[in-house]
């Protein structure tokens, strides 16, 4: 998890998201449907965007998990946080943990190839403020500053 190796006990019925918010205290992954509809649980596991409320716990032993506390790394943000910062691509904020997740799955997947791809590639993530072009700017901001815009 974000780096560090975790030994849990779990209940076979609990899910991830519960797993990292309520036993590891990682917050910042949020809860909106949890029926695997808005996106708002992304993560990463072993590099790509799941939702975390669709996967067991105890189907994520022995994965690599990346929450949006894992990003940043020495108090640098990571470039797609950097870049909806300064493109004001979230309001209140409650989508973007998820949105963010889903970008770095996108852009490192080499899926954000123009703005209908990243339209298409972050359909599965809702923003109930509707700042949805803010948000694809960007991430074509990020996936530039990552070498990755086609
Ligand atoms: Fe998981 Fe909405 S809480 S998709
Ligand atoms: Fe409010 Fe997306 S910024 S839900």
């Amino acid at each position: 998890m974000n780096g560090t190796r975790h030994e849990l006990e779990l209940e076979p019925r609990e899910l991830l998201v519960y797993v990292l918010r309520d036993r590891l205290r990682l917050t910042g992954t949020n809860v909106g449907c949890d029926t695997s509809s808005c996106g708002a649980c992304t993560v990463l596991v072993d590099g790509a965007a799941v939702k975390s409320c669709t996967v067991l716990g105890v189907q994520a032993e022995g994965e690599e998990i990346t929450t949006i506390e894992g990003l940043a790394r020495d108090g640098e943000l990571h470039p797609v946080q950097q870049a909806f910062h300064d493109r004001h691509a979230l309001q209140c904020g409650f989508c973007t943990p998820g949105m963010v997740m889903a970008t770095v799955s996108l852009i490192e997947h080499g899926e954000a190839t123009g703005e209908e791809a990243i339209r298409i590639g972050l359909e599965g993530n809702l923003c109930r403020c509707t700042g949805y072009h803010n948000i694809v700017a960007a991430v074509q901001d990020a996936a530039s500053a990552m070498g990755r815009a086609s």
